[in-house]
């Protein structure tokens, strides 16, 4: 008896060793993306415009590359990895994503893709309103070849399984159908979606657990917007305290990747999330200290 609780004792221990150390600024992340639209349109949607002051607004956020899919790429593995279309890629398993770095530190996460057929589907689109292009998990051969990660690509319905649990992972991606994200609608139709998803959840003790949500859109409508300028709003009750202000630092969906690695002490990918493009977002650089860098002379990001 006496050993066998030493035994377990010292598994404890050796497993909270190996546990990252708290979050900087919030235990869970939901990451959820919209389709196509410039700010402009978004910051003045009626819908958009009741969400913000219960956030945080980065007004200074930026999409990467036309058409969708290069921005989900990028979003989750530091690179568009010479993705240039919608088409299906199939990313050599050498390519290392946000996945690798939360994995190495005991932190979960999951994918959440609304009407996705199976767990780990990897078709192209199915005759629903699920769309391969928006589901950049399962293009990083690191995890589609992967069993064990590909289980945690799942259908949107394990959301609220995983929320009524208290069972929310670390890091969570959240893509909305064709027409809830706004891409096969208006983002009027997807304000609306987005309100009435949130709304329940900003006030569920199960979700706000330090819960950081941030909402963005994958690209700009108007491909002559060099900048490819959207709208990104953070919300969830790890902005508790500085809801209703603007944070106008240059960002960009590398942001995404280099806001989880410094708020968890993950490392980097040493790709597009180091370096001016991938600056943190203040509500998590402002605890660590991390520097973030003066962006004056935005670059082209719409190739
Ligand atoms: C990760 O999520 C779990 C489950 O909600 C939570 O207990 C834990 O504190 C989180 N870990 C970190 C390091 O934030
Ligand atoms: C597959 O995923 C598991 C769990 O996520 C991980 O421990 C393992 O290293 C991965 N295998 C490869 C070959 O990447
Ligand atoms: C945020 O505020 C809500 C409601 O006032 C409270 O229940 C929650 O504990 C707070 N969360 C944090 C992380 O401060």
């Amino acid at each position: 008896m006496l050993f066998k609780k030493f035994a377990s004792l010292t598994l404890l221990a050796a497993t909270a060793f190996a546990q990252a150390p708290k979050g900087a600024a919030f235990d869970h992340i939901v990451i959820i993306f919209l389709e196509n639209t410039d700010y402009a349109l978004a910051s003045t949607d009626s819908y958009f415009q009741a969400l913000i002051p219960q956030g945080i607004l980065l007004d200074n956020y930026h999409g990467l590359a036309h058409p969708s899919q290069p921005n989900y790429i990028a979003s989750i593995g530091g690179s568009t990895h010479s993705v240039t279309s919608d088409s299906t890629y199939n990313l050599s398993p050498s390519y290392s994503t946000i996945v690798d770095l939360l994995e190495a530190k005991q932190l979960t996460w999951k994918t959440y893709q609304e009407n996705i057929p199976s767990v780990c589907y990897t078709g192209s689109s199915s005759s629903s309103l699920y769309y391969r292009k928006h589901n950049p998990f399962v293009s990083y051969g690191s995890i589609y070849k992967n069993s064990t990660r590909c289980k945690n690509v799942v259908s949107a319905t394990q959301f609220t399984t995983d929320v009524n649990n208290g069972a929310l992972p670390n890091y969570s991606f959240y893509t909305p159908n064709i027409k809830n994200d706004g891409h096969d609608t208006t983002v009027a139709y997807a304000g609306q979606w987005l309100t009435g998803f949130l709304t329940p959840l900003l006030s569920n003790s199960n979700f706000m657990k330090n819960t950081l949500v941030v909402v963005t859109f994958d690209e700009a409508e108007d491909y002559s917007d060099t900048t490819n300028h959207v709208l990104a709003l953070l919300l969830g009750d790890a902005v508790n305290g500085t809801a209703n202000t603007v944070d106008s630092t240059y960002y960009t969906h590398y942001s995404l990747i280099s806001t989880v690695e410094n708020n968890w002490g993950l490392g980097n990918l040493n790709l597009g999330d180091v370096g001016q493009l991938g600056n943190v977002f203040n509500l998590v650089a402002s605890k660590t200290g991390y520097q973030n860098v003066a962006v004056t002379n935005p670059p082209p990001l719409n190739n």
